[in-house]
């Protein structure tokens, strides 16, 4: 396996879970069987991700948008959602993992969302890494629910609009934290598809035509050894511009 220096990981890696359907159909399966095996690579993830010490890793499960679908795969997705959520918990408190969530969970279904409930509170005490599911989760949706808090707190006399920053905004997200440092996406797309749009203002972007179910440490690895080299600038300059175009 590469070596990776622990002080160029990331401390906090999100990633777009993409290709599930169309992993399955190259294989000439069902697009569920996907999901199946995506269900089994974020075991495998992790562990990893714990096991290098990383603080956070979140992963885009199911979004806003995904209600669209049909109706047989949300079933599905959902009841896989609910026997991962406890198939898993010997592997979370082995890896000594805290699972979280975010999204508006109220709207999953009562079984999966008992589960998650059971999961988060067994978890809870775990110190190592927080491994966050979005969930019926929606970056703008996000973003008008922080507006909205505010708003009730504006109207009830506690604050006043002037005093609304980035700072009162990031704190109101579904889960404050360290935006991502790294975020992947497989299977190819280059787009957010809606994710943490606030969270990944300066996060890096690495992109794999691996689909989610094929992705493995060799291809973890890879985004990590590309997050290794990336110059992370913030709008700044990293090394003094030349004398001829200092401003005097
Ligand atoms: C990602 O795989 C899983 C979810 C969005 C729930 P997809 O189901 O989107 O797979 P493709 O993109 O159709 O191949
Ligand atoms: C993004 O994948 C959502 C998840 C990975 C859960 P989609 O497959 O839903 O995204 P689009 O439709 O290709 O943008
Ligand atoms: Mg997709």
């Amino acid at each position: 396996m590469t070596d990776l220096d622990p002080a160029k990981l990331p401390r906090h890696l999100a990633i777009i879970m993409d290709g599930n359907g169309r992993w399955a159909q190259r294989q000439g399966l069902v697009r569920t069987s996907g999901h199946e095996r995506g269900a089994d690579t974020i075991r495998l993830i992790t562990t990893e991700c714990a096991k290098r010490g990383l603080e956070q890793l979140t992963l885009y499960a199911f979004s806003a948008e995904n209600w669209k679908r049909p109706r047989a795969e949300i079933q599905f997705l959902m009841r896989l959602l609910k026997k991962f959520l406890i198939r898993e918990r010997p592997t979370l408190m082995e890896n000594d993992v805290r699972l979280t969530a975010i999204g508006r969970l109220d709207d999953l279904p009562g079984p999966a969302r008992a589960e998650l409930d059971r999961s988060m509170q067994l978890t809870a005490g775990n110190g190592g890494l927080n491994l966050c599911l979005a969930l019926s989760y929606g970056g703008r949706a996000e973003i008008v629910d922080a507006a909205r808090a505010l708003a009730r707190e504006v109207a009830a006399g506690r604050m006043r609009p002037d005093d609304i920053d980035e700072e009162s905004i990031a704190q109101r997200l579904y889960q404050p934290g360290p935006d991502p440092d790294l975020l992947v996406r497989t299977a190819g797309e280059m787009r957010v598809s809606n994710f943490l749009l606030w969270q990944v203002s300066y996060a890096e972007i690495y992109v794999t035509d691996a689909c989610w179910p094929e992705f493995d440490l060799v291809e973890l690895h890879k985004a990590f050894a590309a997050y290794a080299g990336r110059t992370r600038k913030y709008g700044g300059l990293v090394d003094p511009a030349p004398a001829s175009l200092q401003r005097r």
